[in-house]
């Protein structure tokens, strides 16, 4: 709960920008009655440890993320390539070479991470659909795995293909290659939720997809996500998207990567197209743009 977590004394208060509001410092885990959903304590992680090529992503990576009665949040990871977004997310997934980590904790429910579960589920960016299998197929693949009967798996298949925008009378026998990029990753998520994880993590899943279409996802995903009650960490480059969907944004620096500054920012209340448009969302689009570039300046000047 927000009152048990340790806020800094520090004078530097927090400061209202547009429809965000920058904490003092980044949030990290206090006092608590009840797990945290996910927690990263000094976590680095170095990969190829002690080889010739050894690199370190990301080091000493603190947040908290509480866990709301009822109410996941919507998490977005924002950050320039390679600061160790995906890393970061791979980490919370347990999935390897990211896991485990080489130093510190990552925490989920309360719990370290020991690898894949049920309890997360993640859609990646580049199409990851089974190519033989048709949208239904795709879709049913993990209630299949888990050996549910196949009259009860095509059912729930056919209302996530509803659910995601995609018609069952038209789509549901095609195949990958016959869909749009939008429509694969309304698959994408279909097949995720419809395991009805408690987290899920999203890698830049709309970073491929045109301007238009990419609206329309954030649009539907956020619809879904409203309904599903799941704590969402979503990595993008795009501020515009962070802000549009996050009510909490981690902004990342590289070199190694760490998280630099947490906003809150307020929920929207229409659609990203009309959004876009609205002064308060741009004051604080333009705030992070200009943090972004003054934190990449520091890095390139710390590492000369
Ligand atoms: N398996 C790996 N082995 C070695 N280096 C890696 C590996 N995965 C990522 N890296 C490096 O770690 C850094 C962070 O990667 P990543 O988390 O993928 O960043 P992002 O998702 O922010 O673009 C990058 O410099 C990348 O080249
Ligand atoms: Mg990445």
């Amino acid at each position: 709960m927000a009152t048990q977590i340790i806020q800094s004394a520090a004078a530097t208060a927090a400061q209202d920008v547009g429809m965000g509001r920058v904490l003092d410092r980044v949030q990290q885990a206090g006092a608590q009655d009840r797990p945290h959903v996910v927690e990263f304590q000094h976590v680095t992680k170095t990969y190829n440890a002690g080889l010739a090529n050894e690199f370190t992503a990301i080091r000493d990576v603190n947040f908290v993320v509480a866990d709301i009665p009822d109410k996941g949040e919507f998490v977005c990871i924002l950050g320039p390539s390679g600061c160790g977004k995906s890393t970061i997310l791979r980490l919370i997934a347990g999935l390897e070479p990211q896991h485990p980590a080489t130093r510190g904790n990552v925490l989920v429910f309360g719990k370290p991470v020991a690898g894949p579960a049920a309890d997360r589920g993640m859609v990646f960016q580049d199409y990851t659909s089974f190519d033989h299998r048709s949208v239904l197929g795709n879709i049913a693949f993990g209630l299949e795995c888990q050996g549910v009967d196949r009259r009860e798996r095509n059912e729930l298949a056919c209302h996530w293909i509803g659910q995601v925008g995609l018609n069952v009378a038209t789509d549901a026998e095609k195949y990958p290659h016959e869909l749009s990029g939008g429509m694969r990753q309304r698959v994408a998520i279909a097949r995720t939720l419809i395991l009805q994880p408690r987290i899920i993590l999203m890698d830049e899943p709309f970073g491929a997809l045109d301007p238009q279409t990419r609206m329309n996802m954030q649009d539907l995903l956020i619809q879904l996500w409203r309904a599903v009650e799941a704590t969402v960490f979503f990595v993008t480059h795009s501020i515009e998207e962070a802000v549009f969907l996050g009510d909490r944004v981690y902004i990342m620096s590289t070199g190694p990567g760490r998280v630099m500054k947490e906003l809150e920012i307020e929920p929207a209340d229409r659609p990203a197209l009309e959004m876009a448009r609205v002064p308060r969302f741009q004051e604080t689009v333009y705030y992070i743009r200009d943090l972004i570039a003054q934190l990449e300046a520091q890095a390139n000047a710390e590492s000369k």
